[in-house]
Parts: structure tokens; sequence; C-alpha cells
């Protein structure tokens, strides 16, 4: 398994800490930055994440900004990514599992590192359930074709 990591500085604290928790499991990963805790502008780390993602050089996306909600949103603008705001581990496998999620978002300014590595595992060990699932998901993939030119 191969996961892409990113952050503006709002989440480069928490991101160190799942770098971290990743090197501890023998996970492969790149840290596409941000790499101080210089500000910085959260939708230029989700764009390289969420492109890495859609182009299936990684397996997951993981993205942190201070509340995890201006990285999704920028995210979910990429065709092919379904970014998923999860703060708690039933979200965590609910969204792999019915919305086959392929980036987690989490705000470092919301979840403590102790939660925030649980729900990076839940994630990341989540298969997606496919059957009317499937259905739900082709018809977002729908609506990316239909609106995004
Ligand atoms: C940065 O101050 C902050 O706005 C950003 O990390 C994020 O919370 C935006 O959604």
């Amino acid at each position: 398994m191969k996961v892409a990591l990113g952050s503006d500085h709002g989440g480069y604290s928490l991101k160190v800490e799942i770098i971290k928790h990743l090197e501890s499991k023998n996970i492969e990963f790149k840290d596409f930055g941000t790499y101080t805790e210089e500000s910085c502008d959260y939708p230029d780390y989700a764009e390289k994440v969420a492109v890495e993602v859609s182009n299936k050089n990684y397996d997951f996306g993981i993205l942190i900004c201070g509340t995890g909600i201006g990285i999704s949103i920028s995210a979910n603008k990429v065709p092919g990514i379904r970014a998923a705001l999860c703060h708690d581990t039933f979200s965590a496998h609910a969204t792999r599992e019915h919305n086959d999620a392929n980036i987690l978002a989490m705000g470092e300014r919301v979840v403590g590192p102790g939660l925030a590595i649980d729900i990076v595992d839940t994630f990341l060990n989540s298969q997606f359930e496919g059957d009317r699932h499937a259905r739900r998901v082709n018809k977002i993939t729908e609506i990316e074709k239909k609106y995004c030119k």
C-alpha cells in the first residue's frame, strides 16, 4: 500500500505524528508538503496529493489542515477524488465501505494525535463493500462528468 500525505501549516504537527506512525508500521508513503510550520495555502497541498491519488500513483491520500475542511473541499475538486473528512473511527470505516473514499482528511485543531492515528489505521484497513454502494459511487462519478468541464 502506498500513501500520499499533505498538509498546510495548520496540519503540519499532526502530519509529523502520522508519518512516525506509518514508518513504525512499514507503510510506504511520500510527504508532498508543506515541510515547515510557516503559513501557506492548503489548496496547494490538496491538489498535489489529489492528483497523485487520482492518477493512481498512490492507493490513498491523507490530508490535514487546521479543520480538515478547506483541504478536503479542495481535494474533492480533482476528478476521481472522494475525500472524506473524518474525526471518528465509525466515519473512517464507513466512508471506505460505502463511499470508496480515496483520501482521508482531518483537522489538527479538531482531533488529538491518538484518535487521529486510530482513524488512519481504521481508514487504511477497511474495504469498499461494492454492490449497492458501487451503484451510488458510480452516480457520484456521473455528477462529476456532467459538471466538471
Ligand atoms: C489555516 O489557518 C486554516 O484556515 C486552514 O488550516 C484550514 O483550517 C482551512 O480549512
